[in-house]
């Protein structure tokens, strides 16, 4: 794996260093609770699809309740869906008619509640938007089809997200989706997103408007790449925006381990929940949120910040690092003592992170042994062992097939 970190622009710094946030799909869709695809899988017609609109007055939005939970859960940015394809925009644009001040029971301005309650509480803002929009039939012809309509959809898609980079104050992750099956040149995305900058220099954006910008993002799996990334999955097992039906949840430990992953690879987490109509997150999420704070506030020094080390353990699990620490983060526990190989520095304490309880070690050539383990595992879900080294890690090669 590249050392990538060492080059990444400045604006990206706080990004990597935050490793894990939260992406919440809400909107319209979140009436009928089978996810944010219904209209489409469902053939809705617009007309129809517009009637939701009248119900969706949430009483228990409350956004400075998402951000509580999203602090609590250790995460240190949230990406919220501004407008996803059906088209309902959760701020007041003036390019639109189906927005949730104009067309909804609520006449709430959505985003601006949620970014006035990010910036109470410190967390970093970021914006969903989705290129495509269901509701304009010149978005199905496409712009060979119909090039004057298709201009006309392409500067209302322009027109929103000048609304989003002006109105808001500063904004920190514009994440773009739903360019397909058009190229950024059909969409304009450079010039797009040259507006983009301008208005808003500091802003990092995702890899989906056509053009690669600042970083990937592996959808529901994870993935190493050689630049900045981040994997955006769902709590639940298949949908962003709320389903009733999805229920099978990720466990605090899928959810640790997951992160863990990420961060070992280089990348960052994004963990999708999807709020109910009412505007409320299911205490079942919350619950499972909360544990990962739990897990992260006596671990948290593993995450934030921390990135890939030069070696592997996968017989125990996996290894990240900040400057001369690694931390094995140790799922299979092995009984009273571990070996991790392939270490090149001379090694200088060894502890677990949690209780700081110091453990007993031997450097055997490029073979560490750490004793005087638990026999179980402290933490079942994912107990780090911290080895300190002098310098920064550095692999040795292996040769034991040599010895
Ligand atoms: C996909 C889906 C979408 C979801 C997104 C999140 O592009 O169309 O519903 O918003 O991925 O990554």
């Amino acid at each position: 794996m590249s050392d990538f970190l060492s080059k990444v622009p400045e604006r990206l710094k706080w990004w990597i260093e935050a490793r894990f946030g939260m992406f919440i799909h809400w909107g319209l869709y979140a009436v009928p609770a089978r996810g944010e695809w219904v209209m489409f899988f469902e053939r809705i017609p617009k007309s129809e699809y517009a009637k939701l609109a009248r119900k969706f007055n949430p009483k228990r939005f409350d956004a400075d309740k998402w951000v509580a939970l999203a602090k609590e859960a250790g995460m240190r940015y949230m990406v919220l869906t501004t407008r996803h394809h059906d088209g309902f925009c959760l701020w007041d644009s003036q390019v639109s008619d189906f927005t949730s001040v104009k067309a909804a029971a609520a006449k709430r301005d959505f985003i601006a509640e949620y970014v006035e309650a990010c910036r109470r509480a410190g967390i970093r803002i970021g914006f969903y938007y989705s290129l495509l929009d269901w509701r304009w039939p010149e978005y199905w012809d496409g712009p060979s089809k119909n090039p004057e309509g298709w201009a006309r959809f392409r500067e209302y898609v322009h027109a929103q997200v000048r609304e989003l980079m002006t109105n808001y104050g500063k904004i920190d992750i514009l994440w773009y989706d739903g360019a397909w099956p058009y190229t950024a040149e059909d969409w304009q995305s450079q010039r797009l997103n040259r507006m983009v900058r301008n208005l808003q220099p500091n802003i990092i954006m995702n890899n989906r408007s056509g053009l690669p910008e600042d970083f990937e993002t592996p959808e529901q799996h994870i993935q190493y790449f050689d630049r900045p990334w981040e994997s955006c999955m769902t709590i639940s097992e298949a949908w962003w925006g709320y389903h009733a039906g999805d229920k099978h949840l990720k466990s605090p430990l899928e959810i640790i381990r997951l992160l863990v992953r990420c961060v070992a690879g280089n990348g960052n987490l994004l963990l999708n929940v999807g709020p109910k109509a009412d505007g409320s997150i299911p205490e079942a999420y919350a619950r499972r949120l909360r544990a990962v704070g739990e897990w992260l506030k006596r671990n948290g020094e593993s995450i934030y910040g921390a990135g890939a080390a030069p070696f592997r353990a996968a017989h125990l699990g996996q290894i990240t690092a900040k400057k001369n620490k690694v931390y094995v983060h140790v799922f299979y526990w092995p009984g009273k003592e571990m070996c991790v190989a392939g270490i090149k520095n001379k090694v200088l304490r060894t502890y677990m992170l949690a209780t700081k309880e110091v453990l007993s070690f031997k450097q055997r050539g490029d073979r560490l042994f750490i004793y005087g383990l638990p026999r179980r595992p402290p933490d079942p879900i994912d107990t780090v062992v911290v080895i300190e080294l002098e310098g920064k890690p550095e692999a040795a090669p292996p040769s034991f097939w040599r010895q």
